[in-house]
């Protein structure tokens, strides 16, 4: 029985060009979504424009356009952009359309229906000016660990503290500049804790991968809290049924386009759309995304379609980052590459056959290193593929009149070529396609053994030799047909062209089944050029410098974007890219001898009332107490904490806060590229009051 298969990728924000770090993911699903296809399961790939949010009405308002024009802008370069790059979506959509809304509508009022929303009035900085509250990264100050300047309200990038806004120093609007001020608005949330005992199940039941269930699982631990759906006007989304000037938050109706997109794909088909999203739906739905936005798909999500009476993800498969020469990816360098800016220089096969080689189906960053690029592509591609039929094309055109032999010279190496299909097919199912880029390029290798041993070139100038010749070249051609039709997931373009040249039917899974012998093929034709190192040197020229202005950055499973970050971060910090901070500038032994840091023992620890981040300790340093806010509330329950041992910096100028004055700071770990925050504790034996040197 074939499968039947709904696969999205993550819908892109309308507020920016798509970049190398956001192929990563539509290379990934369609190379999947195209297995899939081949070996005979019923498969929609679908997609979308994320087109609400704060971010996109502003840079309309910038750019002095509707919203609405420039989703359609934005849409159709991110449509033409993946078209090209081969992305086979069989629908793609927007979030602003009429079947997301009432989807959207009708799955805020199931979970209404069902008690999941609450109403409450919480405080938020507004900007009086622009007469508008500001999300977290729309306020920009001075961080109130370091003192960094122009930090956003959210986390310092100079020392990677977290905090609320109402901790920086000279909060300013990004917006207008105005010193914001604490306004009331009522709020509406969706009650993630009513769902803890289905998410935990589903977590549980391999849905997704190892590391996502342990990282969901601290989540538990710290436990679930309200999620803020709402957001205040002007806002551009749609407005939340019974609630005059409140809008959905975009991330409530993103994941919901995931069905608006199918919704549109099934009106077009005439398919039934219940069929894949009713509770108990046999079909499959599979969300491929990257890690930064896991815990949208892996707690929000599931909850969400829990709560409205439909089925759950089948399976949630998160990717990492990239990185570039080993490095984030940066503008200065011109490593912040345009998928465009690709295009305009090199063969997007290329792009699509290295992403391959290197994503494994884990959660661990990839890199495009450049230069391995290029030696790779043209190696394996250029050298052992294409050169296989090159070299063995020729005769059978030139001297049979493109006629191949009645039998295979070596039947044995073709059955094993035919066998090792099983493994690779295992291999593309798990995303693991380093996997399979490997096991075919073994095989590869061996074809190309064959050829180098039985020298055709040789034998064509012998007398009488011809047959052999034939059997030879027929041979070769047939492993080509194997090894292409295992890639075709991976380069359905050049596929296109194989199948065009053999003249013997579409490749599909089955295909090699069927020996290629007695028949006829066309003229060869050259399938892919050598990638020039002048090529990658324009492409890196173009890009350097080439961000286009936005604020806040955009995302792409790269750089947080602000309305994304904002409940991640509510909750937990958000996972960071891998990137370890760079060591700060040298002190000397004078400078270090300032800090007073000793060690102290928590007393009590409690919860702040109205802060976001921060729990409230009392310290004891042996000759005293301390009371100290320390920003550790995403990764430590109260009660947790209570009787441990830890350091601090005991001469720490005493801060005023909005709820007391903080005595000092406790030491944490963050950053490297792993999620969390650790405190610092000493061995056994240490004694509160001990001085840290
Ligand atoms: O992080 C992002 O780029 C979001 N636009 C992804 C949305 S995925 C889905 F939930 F819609
Ligand atoms: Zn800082």
């Amino acid at each position: 029985m074939p499968r039947r298969i709904l696969v999205t990728s993550a819908l892109p924000y309308a507020n920016g060009p798509i970049h190398l770090g956001h192929m990563v993911e539509y290379i990934q699903t369609d190379v999947w979504a195209r297995f899939q296809r081949m070996r005979g399961n019923e498969t929609y790939y679908v997609c979308a424009d994320d087109a609400h949010g704060t971010p996109i009405m502003l840079r309309a308002q910038n750019e002095g356009i509707t919203p609405e024009e420039l989703i359609t802008r934005i849409g159709n370069e991110h449509r033409a952009d993946f078209a090209d790059f081969l992305i086979g979506f069989d629908h793609y959509h927007v979030t602003h359309s009429e079947e997301n809304r009432e989807l959207a509508e009708q799955v805020y009022l199931a979970l209404r229906e069902g008690g999941h929303i609450a109403v409450r009035t919480i405080r938020q900085a507004y900007d009086p000016v622009k007469a508008m509250f500001l999300p977290d990264r729309f306020i920009k100050g001075e961080c109130p660990k370091c003192g960094a300047a122009d930090q956003y309200g959210d986390s310092c990038e100079s020392c990677g503290a977290t905090y609320s806004p109402t901790d920086l120093k000279n909060p300013k609007s990004a917006l207008s500049g105005a010193t914001p001020v604490e306004r009331e608005s009522e709020h509406y949330f969706f009650k993630l804790g009513d769902f803890e005992g289905v998410l935990k199940a589903w977590l549980q039941s391999g849905a997704v991968q190892s590391e996502i269930a342990a990282k969901m699982n601290e989540w538990f631990e710290s436990g679930l809290q309200d999620w803020d759906i709402s957001r205040d006007a002007p806002y551009f989304g749609f407005a939340i049924p019974d609630a005059p000037g409140k809008y959905f938050y975009v991330w409530l109706d993103a994941p919901i386009g995931y069905m608006a997109s199918f919704k549109a794909l099934c009106q077009l088909l005439g398919r039934d759309f219940n069929a894949f999203w009713g509770k108990d739906s046999t079909t499959e739905l599979w969300h491929f995304i990257g890690k930064d936005i896991a815990y949208f798909h892996t707690l929000f999500w599931p909850a969400m379609l829990s709560g409205a009476g439909l089925r759950l993800p089948t399976t949630v498969r998160t990717h990492g980052f990239l990185t570039v020469n080993g490095q984030k990816m940066s503008k200065s360098r011109g490593t912040f590459i345009m998928a465009r800016s690709f295009l305009n220089h090199l063969n997007p096969e290329a792009l699509r056959y290295y992403f391959a080689a290197k994503l494994n189906g884990s959660v661990e960053d990839i890199d495009l290193n450049l230069e391995d690029f290029m030696l790779r592509v043209n190696s394996d591609m250029v050298g052992k593929v294409v050169n296989l039929a090159s070299r063995t094309a020729g005769f059978i055109g030139k001297l049979f009149d493109g006629k191949l032999a009645n039998e295979l010279h070596d039947p044995a190496l073709y059955h094993e070529f035919v066998a090792a299909g099983d493994a690779i097919a295992a291999a593309y199912e798990a995303s693991d396609t380093a996997r399979a880029m490997r096991e075919i390029m073994l095989l590869a290798d061996k074809a190309n053994q064959y050829i180098d041993q039985h020298k055709p070139w040789k034998l064509a100038r012998e007398e009488g030799r011809e047959e052999e010749v034939k059997a030879i070249c027929t041979q070769g051609l047939n492993l080509f047909r194997v090894l292409m039709t295992y890639l075709k997931p991976v380069l359905p373009s050049m596929a296109k062209r194989v199948e065009a040249f053999l003249h013997f039917g579409e490749l599909d899974w089955n295909s090699p089944h069927q020996l290629m012998i007695q028949h006829v093929i066309q003229p060869f034709e050259p399938l892919m050029t050598r990638i020039e190192k002048d090529r990658i040197d324009a492409m890196i020229e173009e890009n350097k410098g080439t961000l286009p202005p936005s604020i806040p950055p955009t995302s792409g499973g790269q750089v947080t974007s602000a309305e994304a970050a904002a409940p991640v971060a509510e909750a937990k910090p958000v996972i960071e890219p891998g990137n370890i901070e760079p060591m700060g500038e040298t002190i000397n032994i004078d400078d270090f001898s300032k800090l007073d840091l000793r060690i102290a023992r928590i007393v009590k620890a409690r919860h702040v009332e109205g802060a976001d981040k921060l729990l409230q300790l009392t310290l004891d340093i042996g000759s005293e107490t301390r009371n100290v806010f320390a920003g550790i509330k995403s990764a430590y329950r109260p009660e947790d904490l209570e009787g441990r041992l830890t350091v601090m910096v005991a001469n720490l100028a005493p801060r005023k806060m909005k709820f007391g004055l903080s005595e000092g700071m406790v030491l944490a770990a963050s950053g490297a590229g792993a999620p969390g925050l650790f405190i610092l504790a000493p061995d056994d034996g240490a004694q509160p009051g001990m001085r840290v040197k």
